[in-house]
C-alpha cells in the first residue's frame, strides 16, 4: 500500500488532531505507564521508531522516558498532531514524517532498538506484510512492541460496519455512535458497572479518551484481526521471543474487539 491508498482509509488523523487538543497531564502519565508495562526494562537512550504515531502521545511518552524517537504516520493530519504534541512538550527536535510502513526499508531507513506500532498494522490493509515490514526494522537484540486486534466471531460484521462508517456523513456517524453507546450502557447495567465511572477513568487505557476511541473503533478501516497464537507463531518464525503479553480480555466481541499487547525480543541467531 502506498500513500495514494490513503483515500480508502478512515480519517484517523482528524480524530487524533481533535484528541491531541485535549491532552492533559493525566493522559501523559497514563501513556507513560502503559509504555512502561510493555517495556519493563525501560527505553532510555534507545532508538525508538513509532509506526503510526497517531496523536503522538506515545511518541511523547517514549521521549519522556529518554528514548530517541522517530515517528511516522501515513496520514498527514496524524503527522501534524504528533508534531504539535511533541513540540508543545519540549520535543520539537523530533520531526515526524509522512510515510507508509510499506515504504520503510531497513537499508535506507535504518534499524531500531525498539519498533513500536500500537493499533496500527491491522489498519494498513495488509496486516501480515505490515508486521513483517515492522519486524525487519528491529536491530538484532532489539524489541518490537505491538497492539493488534484480537480475532472474534464478530470481526466480519465490524469490518462491514467500518467500511460503511468510514465513508458515512457525519450525521450518520453520530447516530451510529449513539446506538453503540446505548448498547454499551445496557451492557454496563447488566454487568452492574457504572457507565459514567468507566468514561471518567478511561484515560487509564494508555492515556486515551473514550469518545475519540469510540470514533476510532467505529471507523477504523481497513480492519483485520489476529489470534495471539498467530501473532506469536508469525514472529517466532522470524527469530522473535515474546517477553511481555497482555491479552485484550475480549472473547465474544459483539460490541467490538480489543487489542492484545505484545513485546518480543529479536534474537537473530534463532532464525
Ligand atoms: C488507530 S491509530 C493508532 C495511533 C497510535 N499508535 C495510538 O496507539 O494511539 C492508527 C494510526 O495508524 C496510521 N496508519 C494506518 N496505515 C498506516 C500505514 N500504512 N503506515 C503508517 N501509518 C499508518 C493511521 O493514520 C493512524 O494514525
Amino acid at each position: 500500500m502506498n500513500l495514494e491508498d490513503l483515500e480508502t482509509h478512515f480519517r484517523f488523523g482528524d480524530n487524533w488532531q481533535s484528541y491531541a487538543r485535549t491532552i492533559a497531564e493525566g493522559h501523559i502519565r497514563h501513556a507513560v505507564a502503559g509504555l512502561r508495562e510493555l517495556l519493563p526494562d525501560g527505553c532510555a537512550g534507545e532508538t525508538f521508531l513509532d509506526i503510526g504515531s497517531g496523536s503522538g502521545v506515545h511518541s511523547l511518552a517514549a521521549s519522556i522516558l529518554g528514548a530517541k524517537v522517530t515517528a511516522i504516520d501515513i496520514d498527514p493530519a496524524s503527522v501534524k498532531a504528533t508534531h504539535s504534541v511533541l513540540a508543545s512538550h519540549g520535543f520539537s527536535g523530533v520531526v515526524p514524517k509522512q510515510v507508509s510502513v510499506f515504504d520503510l526499508n531497513p537499508v535506507t531507513f535504518g534499524q531500531f532498538d525498539i519498533v513500536y506500532s500500537w493499533g496500527v498494522l491491522h489498519h494498513t490493509g495488509d496486516m501480515w506484510r505490515a508486521v513483517a515490514k515492522a519486524a525487519d526494522l528491529v536491530r538484532p537484540g532489539g524489541r518490537i512492541v505491538l497492539g493488534l486486534y484480537d480475532k472474534t466471531p464478530f470481526c466480519g460484521f465490524w469490518r462491514l460496519e467500518k467500511a460503511w462508517y468510514s465513508k458515512a456523513p457525519k450525521i450518520s456517524q453520530r447516530r451510529a455512535r449513539a446506538v453503540y453507546m446505548a448498547l454499551f450502557r445496557l451492557k454496563c447495567v447488566l454487568a452492574g458497572r457504572s457507565f459514567s465511572k468507566w468514561i471518567a477513568g478511561y484515560d487509564s487505557h494508555r492515556g486515551m479518551d473514550y469518545y475519540h476511541d469510540l470514533h476510532d473503533w467505529m471507523g477504523g478501516y481497513p480492519y483485520q484481526s489476529a489470534r495471539p497464537s498467530e501473532v506469536q507463531g508469525f514472529l517466532r518464525a522470524r527469530g522473535f521471543r515474546q517477553t511481555v503479553f497482555i491479552p485484550s480480555g475480549v472473547r465474544i466481541g459483539i460490541l467490538g474487539s480489543g487489542c492484545s499487547q505484545y513485546t518480543f525480543l529479536f534474537d537473530a541467531q534463532a532464525v
